[in-house]
């Protein structure tokens, strides 16, 4: 799965401009989950849906789902999967608009672009003559390498010195930079390039006397390449030994480059990465360009800085396993174990590999023959915890009881970072092996400090809230007495019953489930979301996490462009079975031997088929087009709720049997949707309760309590209501 056929239909290049929305509408419309799904996967039918063995991880019974009537495709083990454009995004990691090239490439659609603005067009052309410049300089530099006296005898002799074959000077693209203060100004100039770019990519700056010179001169030339192969920045090494010149200036920051978001060697590894299934960090140039000599090519380099989350979450989009490989000094070692606590939270597989004594991966692998280097790696990477762990006992003053607590506690912080709960309770078993201490003593400590950590993430969230109203009211806005019971440790108890009822709205917003009167004696279909939006209204409620507000929102938008949809649709669905009509005709006309009645009989079973077949489909389309219009926003955290929230969890297990039907969900919405609605309710008033509580509490003798007290009655009598629409049992308090 790690072939991307795409990137080689379209370099890098072809997929800057914006595609028109009605194009990505038209490539939305007709792209089909059954058959993009298709391309990688073999897929079985299994009822209504199709099934096969999931692409995006190892696995020998399927749980890999393919729903064509939502148009969207998911695995129940690994949770990946969604629309066309998410499942090519994933698979293929794609950006949204190469996920639609691909799509459009085929389905024959052509692409009309979006009109720039001039203000894009103008960031654009800076991004592009910045690229331009940089690919300029990239050959000159590689140029001097082979060509200029000066760069053979100084730069291509350090590199043949260092053991660094042609096929790496190639694959690398190293060069060398002439040591003259002026020679890649003059080179460019003569090209027509603009000095303003020569700047603005930091291959040259303007000196105190309004001079413009040279920033990289007599060393050796590394460029960075971003992960699609574009030229970002360079670095380069002196040659010198002078201590008081540092060793490598690189590339500064600029519009192209930012230097948190880049590994180094990412674009020429990232297949050897996915082929792998793992990652190999290193700290420098030369230790990603020996390794690759050794033929390891799924090694990176953070460029000796710490690594940033950009970074990691750039390596977790390609793999979920990482190696680290260090240098042995202790020093840099226990620097360093304080930094892979990030890599941990981020949920990757985290590797630790010391070399040898005295060796760096260059030198290592400029010593050792592949398979040497290869086997060293298997049979000395340990898993990060179990490193910690022994480097941490290793310590001479280990023995000691306090000191010891301390190192356990140091582990399980660590391993309190781990998302995965099963892989935790496996740490836990190993760290109870090794420390000699039980499992429950060490699961009980490790809550503890998940504990400790909610609360100090309470803490802040409360700190970030007081603050917002400190500011609001300073402001003085008004503030919904609804919402302000909403802080953000209520976001987190109300998020399950938004998410419900916002369930029921990506599901079947469009879908007439209820009558309302029309205010003239006659009544009217309702469709979901309608109902939701006046039950909101009714008691101005608002969804408390911006995501569900902007998915809400997104919703809205959807529906106000169906009726505009909904013409092309049912010309399609028509012209459809149209054809499907003809074509049974066609294949009647053929047969041999009928008789005329025969005939008539055939005709009638064949209209009727394609015209029940278009009015289940003209039926379903209004849900299906808020489902996939939503599961393929150009917005990551609306297109991944959306397709959770489209996705039947339970539909694998379901039992199919010839004689009873399951009532289906679209059937019970007119019970389950004010049920939603109701739970939420429920919930928020269970909240306004506590809130009114802590304020009695806090009343002082000379404060007047019957109001309070009033309403407090008032919430409750609500809630033993609500209590008994929803049919929960009401526990009342004793009274003592
Ligand atoms: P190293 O000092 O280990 O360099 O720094 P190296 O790449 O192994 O180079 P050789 O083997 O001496 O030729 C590791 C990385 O830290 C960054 C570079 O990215 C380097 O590859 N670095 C180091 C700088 O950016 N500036 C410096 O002055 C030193
Ligand atoms: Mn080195």
């Amino acid at each position: 799965m790690s072939g991307t056929p795409f990137r080689r239909l379209f370099p890098p290049t072809l997929c800057m401009r914006k595609i028109d929305p009605e194009t990505v509408r038209q490539i939305l419309d007709t792209a089909n989950i059954v058959d993009v799904v298709s391309d990688y996967v073999s897929l079985k039918r299994r009822g209504a849906n199709y099934i096969g063995l999931c692409p995006f991880h190892n696995e020998r019974t399927p749980s890999f789902s393919v729903s064509p009537a939502r148009g969207i495709c998911k695995c129940f083990s690994c949770g990946k999967g969604g629309a066309p454009v998410n499942f090519l995004m994933e698979l293929e990691q794609m950006t949204f608009q190469e996920a639609l090239r691909y799509l459009a490439k085929k389905y024959n659609i052509e692409i009309k672009e979006h009109e720039v603005t001039e203000e894009e067009r103008a960031r654009e052309n800076e991004r592009e003559s910045m690229w331009a410049v940089n690919d300029f300089a990239l050959s000159h530099f590689c140029d001097n390498l082979t060509n200029n006296p000066d760069g053979k005898a100084i730069g291509l002799a350090y590199f043949r010195e260092r053991g660094i074959s042609d096929a790496m000077i190639e694959r690398f693209k190293l060069g060398y930079a002439l040591d003259r203060s002026t020679a890649l100004y003059e080179a460019a100039r003569a090209k027509g390039f603009e000095e303003k770019y020569l700047i603005s990519t930091g291959l040259c700056a303007r000196s105190d006397r309004g001079g413009v010179y040279d920033r990289f001169r007599g060393r050796v030339m590394y460029p960075v390449h971003s992960i699609s192969g574009k030229v970002v920045a360079f670095g380069g090494r002196t040659l010198r030994t002078d201590k008081q010149m540092a060793k490598y200036v690189n590339s500064p920051e600029s519009a192209i480059y930012h230097k948190s978001n880049q590994l180094y060697g990412l674009y020429q590894a990232k297949r050897a990465i996915v082929e792998r299934g793992k990652c190999i960090l290193v700290e420098g140039y030369m230790d990603v360009i020996s390794m690759h000599q050794a033929g390891i090519q799924n090694v990176v380099a953070s460029s000796g800085t710490s690594l940033t989350e950009e970074q990691i979450r750039l390596i977790h989009r390609f793999t979920e396993n990482v190696t680290v490989i260090y240098d042995s000094d202790a020093a840099g070692i226990k620097a360093s174990l304080r930094g892979i606590d990030m890599l941990l939270a981020e949920g990757l597989n985290i590797k630790v590999l010391l070399l040898p004594e005295g060796d760096d991966p260059d030198s290592y692998a400029q010593h050792h023959s592949n398979s040497e280097v290869e086997a060293y790696i298997s049979e000395n990477e340990t898993d990060f915890i179990r490193f910690k762990t022994r480097t941490l006992l290793s310590e001479k003053d280990s023995d000691d009881p306090i000191r010891r607590a301390d190192l356990i506690n140091d582990i399980l912080r660590s391993v309190s970072l781990i998302p995965d709960l099963v892989k935790r309770q496996v740490y836990i078993a190993e760290c109870s092996r090794a420390f000699g201490i039980d499992e429950k003593s060490l699961s009980l400590q490790l809550s503890r400090i998940v504990a400790g950590k909610i609360e100090a993430d309470d803490k802040a969230a409360q700190r970030k809230v007081a603050a917002e109203s400190l500011r609001k009211s300073a402001e003085d806005a008004p503030r919904d007495s609804v919402q302000s019971a909403a802080t953000d440790a209520s976001e987190a108890f109300l998020q399950p019953y938004e998410r419900n009822v916002l369930r029921y709205l990506v599901r079947y917003a469009l879908c007439e489930f209820c009558d309302t009167d029309d205010g003239n004696g006659g009544v009217e279909p309702m469709t979901v979301l309608q109902y939701v939006r006046a039950e909101m209204a009714r008691d101005g409620l608002e969804f408390s996490s911006s995501v569900h507000k902007n998915v809400l929102q997104a919703i809205k938008e959807t529906v106000a462009t169906w009726p505009t949809a909904r013409t092309g649709i049912l010309q399609r669905l028509v012209q459809e079975r149209d054809e499907a009509i003809q074509s049974g005709m066609a294949s009647l006309r053929e047969a041999d031997n009928l008789t005329v009645a025969a005939i008539s009989a055939r005709e009638a079973a064949i209209r009727s088929e394609a015209d029940s077949r278009y009015a289940a489909a003209a039926d379903s389309a209004a849900l299906d087009y808020v489902c996939r219009t939503l599961c393929s926003s150009p917005d990551d955290e609306i297109r991944h709720l959306c397709t959770d929230l489209s996705v039947d969890r339970y539909h694998l297990s379901k039992v199919h049997t010839k004689h009873t039907r399951l009532e289906t969900e679209r059937e019970s919405l007119v019970r389950l949707v004010p049920r939603a609605i109701f739970e939420w309710k429920a919930a928020l008033l269970e909240l306004m309760i506590k809130e009114l509580r802590g304020r009695l509490n806090a009343l002082t003798a000379s404060d007047d309590a019957s109001t309070l007290l009033k309403e407090m009655m008032r919430l409750t009598d609500l809630r033993s209501e609500f209590a008994r629409y929803l049919g929960e049992r009401t526990i009342t308090p004793r009274k003592i």
